[in-house]
């Protein structure tokens, strides 16, 4: 039996008669990128915040290393080890790049929250800028330091939604081969939400299709780019 990291089986979240999400299993084993595409208003989003606990389940199940952790909260999820990144509203401007890695490194109980910092600086190429203001630092830089403290504390599950948001095509390949080399070197799995497609076919182990809270198709990205309904709902014929 596959012993999967993250394990959602059959999650829904309605909101009053809005099925934002409904019916959904999917899973992540160790090391893997799942990619998740999908039209707006497909329920992506709506996933993530069922996964992380931030919404409470309408049904269904949401499991972390075999522990079903449906009934958690959000911070309970994050100490054991399910994290997820948000776009900028973490960081500190006026706080060295060190400094505050560190200070969510201490948040998180790990013990030597200066060499866990150090280390996922030194990981994400972050460590030249150490003693930079966050405010200071280009903005690919600072997308790089939004994943650093999503990764304090070394995390199993990353969540990430729409990381290449605003980021040059150069910028964001630098991110997707952050991300690649996470996923090798940390064995760290990630579910990634991404509009860019070259990104999400090209650094995806699989690729899961949404439309309207559903899963309309999943398994490897050569797979979902040759699916006709995917290429309907959702890539377009020219795809
Ligand atoms: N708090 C909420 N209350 C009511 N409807 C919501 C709420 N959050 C999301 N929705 C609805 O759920 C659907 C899925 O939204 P979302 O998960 O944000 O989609 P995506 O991230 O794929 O663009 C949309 O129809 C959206 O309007
Ligand atoms: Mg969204």
């Amino acid at each position: 039996m596959t012993q999967y990291v993250l394990q959602a089986e059959d999650v829904a979240i309605h909101y009053g008669g809005v099925k934002a999400v409904d019916g959904v299993s999917l899973t992540l084993t160790k090391g893997q990128i799942r990619g998740l595409i999908g039209p707006n208003g497909a329920g992506k989003s709506t996933v993530i915040d069922a996964i992380t606990g931030r919404s409470r389940l309408t049904r269904g199940q949401i499991s972390l290393n075999g522990e079903d952790v449906s009934a958690l909260g959000v911070v309970e999820r994050r100490m054991r080890g399910l994290s997820r990144s948000f776009q900028r509203t973490s960081i500190f401007g006026q706080m060295p790049v060190r400094k505050q890695v560190e200070l969510a490194s201490h948040k998180m109980g790990v013990k030597d929250s200066q060499a866990d910092a150090d280390d996922v600086l030194q990981e994400l190429d972050l460590w030249p800028m150490r003693d930079t203001l966050a405010d200071d630092l280009g903005y690919g830089e600072q997308r790089r330091l939004d994943l650093a403290l999503a990764l304090v504390g070394r995390p199993s599950v990353l969540l990430l939604d729409e990381p290449m948001a605003g980021l040059s095509v150069k910028e964001s390949l630098d991110l997707a081969q952050h991300l690649k080399a996470l996923t090798s070197r940390w064995e760290v799995s990630v579910l990634l939400v991404e509009h860019d497609m070259d990104v999400v076919f090209g650094i995806s182990d699989e690729v899961t299709v949404f439309e309207l809270g559903r899963v309309i198709a999943s398994g490897s990205p050569a797979a979902v780019r040759a699916d006709t309904r995917v290429r309907e709902a959702y890539l377009g014929s020219s795809a």
